[in-house]
Order: structure tokens, then sequence, then C-alpha cells
């Protein structure tokens, strides 16, 4: 099995590469076809989760 990584971005998501796929609550892939990097949200701004948006910047979210 290939490892999968993950990455905390500073004051922004995570960056996760690999082959994955992502599931909402309902048990639905979002994952999208063929893509092997993520940036997914940490700072819970987002409007398109589990995906960043950009919108820690503009709230200027601190990582710890
Ligand atoms: S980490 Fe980028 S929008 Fe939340």
């Amino acid at each position: 099995m290939e490892k999968i990584r993950m990455d905390c971005m500073k004051n922004g998501p995570y960056k996760v590469v690999g082959d994955l796929l992502i599931v909402d609550a309902n048990g639905k892939s979002v994952s999208a076809q063929g893509a092997t990097t993520y940036h997914l949200c940490r700072c819970g701004g987002s409007g398109k989760k589990p995906f960043c948006d950009g919108t820690h910047a503009k709230i200027k979210f601190v990582s710890e």
C-alpha cells in the first residue's frame, strides 16, 4: 500500500497527497477523479468543505 502524506500548511489547510477516497457524511465520494493532491480546510471557514477555498487568508487564520 502506498503511503499517504499529509502536511499542515502554516496558517492554512492540510495538504494531503496520495491515492485516497474522500467521502461525505452520507458516504458519497467527493474526491475528484484522478486527483492525488487535496487541500482540506482546517480553519472552519471554507464555503466548500471539506476543501479549502482560501477563506483562511481572509479571516487571518493562525495555526498553532
Ligand atoms: S484552511 Fe483554507 S479555507 Fe479553511
